[in-house]
C-alpha cells in the first residue's frame, strides 16, 4: 500500500512537470483529482476495505496526496499564464533593428514627363500654356477651324459625341481658335492635353491619346519662322545630330501644310532592318503649316495683317519612340512594374 501511494506521489509530480498547455492542464485535474475518476477520489473509495488500525495513516497519506496534487496543479497554472504573458510582451514591444517598411513613392507617368520636357522648351523659346476644354463644341473642334460638315474627317465614326453639336475634342487645334479669341498678337502658345477617337485600340492607337498644339501670330509670321521653330524645338528634344524634313501635306486649317519627320533617334538611318523606322531612316513627328486665312478670321484676326503658323504632335508616339515601346498601350495599363522601368 506504501508503495503504491509513493509510487502516485512521484507521478503526480513528474507529470506536472510535463503540463505545457491549457489541454495538459485539464488531462492531469480529469485523471488524478476528478471527483468519480481521479486516481485519488478513488483511493478515498477504498477506506472501508483498509484494516481499521491503518485507516487513519491511509487516510493522512491521501489527503496530503490530494493537497499536493491541487498544488502542483495550481503551479502549473501560474507557469503557463506566466509563459504566455511574456510571450505576448515579447511580440509586443518592436525590433528597431528591423529593416522598415519602405513607403511606395511614385513616379511621374512616361506620358507626362514626355509632356513636361517639350512645355519647358517652348517655354524657354517664350511660349505660353494655353488649356482648353476636352469636352469641346463641334463649332471649334471643326468648323472654326475649316472643316466643313461634308468633310470625312466630321465622319462620325472617328468622333464621340456628347450630344448633337458636343463633342469630345479629336486633336487640341481648337485651342488655336480660343487663344486667338482671348489673346491679341503677338500670340506663342502650346496646348497639351487629351484626345479623344473612336478608333479600335491596337499597338500604336488607343481611344484617348495625348496632343500638344503650338500656335504662332503675328506680323509678318512665314514658313521660315515655323521650319526654324520646329528644327530647334526637335534637336533640343531629340539631340543635335537630329535630322529634319519637311513633306508637303494637307490640313484644312493650315496652307500650306508640312508634315514633318526625323531622322531616326534609334538607329540614325543606318539599319536597314530598324524596327522604329522600319529602315526608312525617318520618323513622322508632327503635322504643321500656316494657319489658314479662314482660321485666322475665325480667330478674330484679320488675315491682311496677320499670318501665323501652327503644328500638332502625338505625345503618345514621342513617349514610345523614346522609350522604344512596341505597344503604346502599355501606357494604360497601369502596370507599376512596366511605368517603374521608364522612370
Ligand atoms: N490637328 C492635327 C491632327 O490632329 C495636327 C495639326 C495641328 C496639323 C496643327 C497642323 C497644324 O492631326
Amino acid at each position: 500500500m506504501g508503495n503504491e501511494l509513493d509510487e502516485l506521489k512521484e507521478r503526480l509530480i513528474k507529470e506536472a512537470e510535463g503540463i505545457k498547455s491549457q489541454a495538459d492542464l485539464l488531462k492531469f485535474k480529469e485523471k488524478f483529482l476528478s471527483r468519480k475518476k481521479g486516481e485519488i477520489s478513488l483511493l478515498f473509495k477504498r477506506m472501508p476495505t483498509i484494516p481499521p488500525e491503518e485507516r487513519a495513516e491511509f487516510g493522512k497519506r491521501i489527503n496530503q496526496l490530494k493537497q499536493l496534487g491541487e498544488k502542483l496543479l495550481k503551479e502549473a497554472e501560474e507557469r503557463i499564464k506566466g509563459e504566455r504573458k511574456r510571450k505576448g510582451l515579447i511580440e509586443s514591444i518592436p525590433d528597431p533593428t528591423l529593416p522598415g517598411i519602405p513607403r511606395k513613392i511614385g513616379a511621374i507617368h512616361p506620358i507626362a514627363r514626355t509632356s513636361h520636357e517639350i512645355e519647358e522648351i517652348f517655354l524657354r523659346m517664350g511660349y505660353d500654356i494655353e488649356e482648353g476644354p476636352e469636352v469641346e463644341s463641334e463649332f471649334y473642334n471643326f468648323e472654326a477651324l475649316n472643316i466643313p460638315e461634308y468633310h470625312p474627317a466630321r465622319e462620325e465614326q472617328d468622333t464621340f459625341f456628347i450630344r448633337k453639336g458636343i463633342l469630345l475634342r479629336t486633336h487640341t487645334s481648337p485651342v488655336q481658335i480660343r487663344s486667338m479669341k482671348k489673346r491679341r498678337p503677338p500670340i506663342r502658345i502650346i496646348a497639351p492635353g487629351r484626345v479623344y477617337r473612336r478608333d479600335e485600340p491596337d499597338p500604336t492607337h488607343t481611344p484617348m491619346f495625348y496632343q500638344i498644339e503650338g500656335l504662332v501670330v503675328d506680323r509678318g509670321i512665314n514658313f521660315a519662322h515655323l521650319k526654324g521653330t520646329l528644327e530647334t524645338f526637335l534637336k533640343a528634344l531629340f539631340g543635335e545630330e537630329t535630322r529634319v524634313r519637311f513633306r508637303p501635306s494637307y490640313f484644312p486649317f493650315t496652307e500650306p501644310s508640312a508634315e514633318v519627320d526625323i531622322s531616326c533617334p534609334i538607329c540614325g538611318g543606318k539599319d536597314p532592318e530598324c524596327r522604329v523606322c522600319g529602315g526608312t531612316g525617318w520618323i513622322e513627328i508632327l503635322g504643321s503649316g500656316m494657319v489658314h486665312p479662314r482660321v485666322l478670321e475665325a480667330g478674330g484676326i484679320d488675315p491682311v495683317e496677320y499670318s501665323g503658323f501652327a503644328f500638332g504632335l502625338g505625345v503618345d508616339r514621342i513617349s514610345m519612340l523614346r522609350a522604344q515601346l512596341p505597344d503604346t498601350r502599355y501606357h494604360y495599363e497601369n502596370r507599376i512594374e512596366f511605368l517603374e522601368q521608364l522612370k
